[in-house]
C-alpha cells in the first residue's frame, strides 16, 4: 500500500492502522503476528512520474498528501493533477483509490451530508477539482474529512491563540458549529475505504458533527486560565489570524450514512475530552 503523505499528521495515523490491521488480519499466518514494515518513497508531489511509479507498484493508495505551506490556490492545483496521476497509474488494476477531500466542500449554514455535491465556493473550492477527478472508474472513495482533526498531542491551535491572546475568543455570538474527528477514527476510516466500501462511495470523515463554539472557548478558557470574551466580526484576523476564515464558518455536517455504511461508530476522544490533555502544553 502506498500511504501519500504518509509522514503527515493524518496520513501517519493511516499507517499505523495499516501497519496494526495487517498484524490482525494475516491468513497466512496461522494466528502468528506477521512482521511488517513501512518503506518511505522519497519524492516530490510535484514530480508526477514517481507518483505514478509508486502508485503503480502498490496494492493502492489512501491519498492524504496536500502542500499546506503553499498558497491554497497552487496547492489544490497540485492536488488535482495528483489525484489524476494517481487515477492514471491503478486504473485497470482494480485496486483502491481513497482521496481525501474535506467536509468544507458542502453549502454553508446546514447540514452537510455524503450525498451532498461539492459546492465551487470558497472555503470548499480547494478540493472540488481533485473530487471531480477520481470518478473514472476505478476502484475509489472518497474521504471528506471534518476541519479539525484531533488528537492528545497536537493541533489545539485554538488553546495557542488563547495563550497568545491571554484571552479564549469566539466569534461574535458563537453560532458557527464546526465538525472534529479524532485522527485515529479518522484512520479506521481510511482503512475501512481501502477494505470495503463500495466503489465510487463518498465517506464522511466525521466524529463530532458541529462543536459549538461557546463551549469550545469556554473550555480552552478554564484549561488555559484565561477569560472568554466574544471577538468581533471586524477582529478576527487580528485575533484568529490564518484561522479567521475557518472560526467564522458554520459548516456542520453528519456522517451518518457513512457508519451505516460500515456498521461502526467513531470510538476515540472527543475534541473538548482531547484538550484536558493539553493543560500546560499549548505550544
Ligand atoms: N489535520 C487536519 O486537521 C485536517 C482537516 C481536514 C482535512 N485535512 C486533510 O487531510 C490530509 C492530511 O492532512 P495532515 O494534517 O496529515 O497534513 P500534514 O500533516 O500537513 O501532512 C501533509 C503530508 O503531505 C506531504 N507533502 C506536503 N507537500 C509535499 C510535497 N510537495 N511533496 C511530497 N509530499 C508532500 C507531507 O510530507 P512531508 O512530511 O515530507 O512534508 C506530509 O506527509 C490533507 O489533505 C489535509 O488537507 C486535514
Amino acid at each position: 500500500m502506498l500511504v501519500a503523505g504518509g509522514s503527515g499528521f493524518a496520513g501517519s495515523a493511516v499507517v499505523s492502522q495499516l501497519l496494526g490491521a495487517g498484524f490482525a488480519r494475516s491468513d497466512t499466518s496461522a494466528g502468528q503476528p506477521v512482521a511488517l514494515d513501512a518503506g518511505v518513497v522519497e519524492g516530490s508531489l510535484a514530480d508526477l512520474d514517481v507518483v505514478q511509479r509508486a502508485a503503480a507498484a502498490s496494492d493502492g493508495v489512501p491519498h492524504l498528501a496536500f502542500r499546506h505551506r503553499e498558497l491554497a490556490a497552487l496547492a489544490a492545483d497540485t492536488d488535482h493533477q495528483v489525484v489524476e496521476a494517481l487515477g492514471d497509474a491503478l486504473a485497470g488494476t482494480g485496486r483502491p483509490l481513497v482521496v481525501t477531500s474535506g467536509t468544507l466542500v458542502f453549502s454553508l449554514g446546514r447540514i452537510g451530508r455524503e450525498t451532498d455535491k461539492a459546492v465551487p465556493d470558497p472555503p470548499a473550492a480547494p478540493r472540488v477539482a481533485s473530487e471531480k477527478a477520481v470518478w473514472r472508474g476505478i476502484r475509489v472513495a472518497v474521504v471528506r474529512l471534518a476541519p479539525i482533526v484531533h488528537d492528545a498531542a497536537r493541533r489545539a491551535f485554538a488553546g495557542t491563540i488563547a495563550e497568545r491572546r491571554c484571552v479564549s475568543g469566539h466569534l461574535g455570538a458563537g453560532s458557527q458549529r464546526r465538525p472534529a474527528v479524532h485522527r485515529q477514527d479518522a484512520a479506521m476510516l481510511y482503512w475501512l475505504a481501502l477494505e470495503q466500501v463500495p466503489e465510487g462511495s463518498v465517506l464522511c470523515g466525521v466524529g463530532e458533527g458541529g462543536i459549538p463554539p461557546l463551549a469550545l472557548a469556554a473550555r480552552i478558557g478554564e484549561l488555559c486560565d484565561v477569560p472568554v470574551r466574544a471577538v468581533a466580526i471586524e477582529q478576527a484576523k487580528a485575533h484568529f489570524g490564518w484561522l479567521a476564515g475557518l472560526v467564522a464558518t458554520d459548516a456542520p455536517a453528519s456522517s451518518a450514512m457513512t457508519r451505516r455504511l460500515l456498521g461502526g461508530e467513531p470510538s476515540h476522544r472527543e475534541l473538548i475530552d482531547d484538550l484536558a490533555y493539553f493543560v500546560g502544553k499549548f505550544s
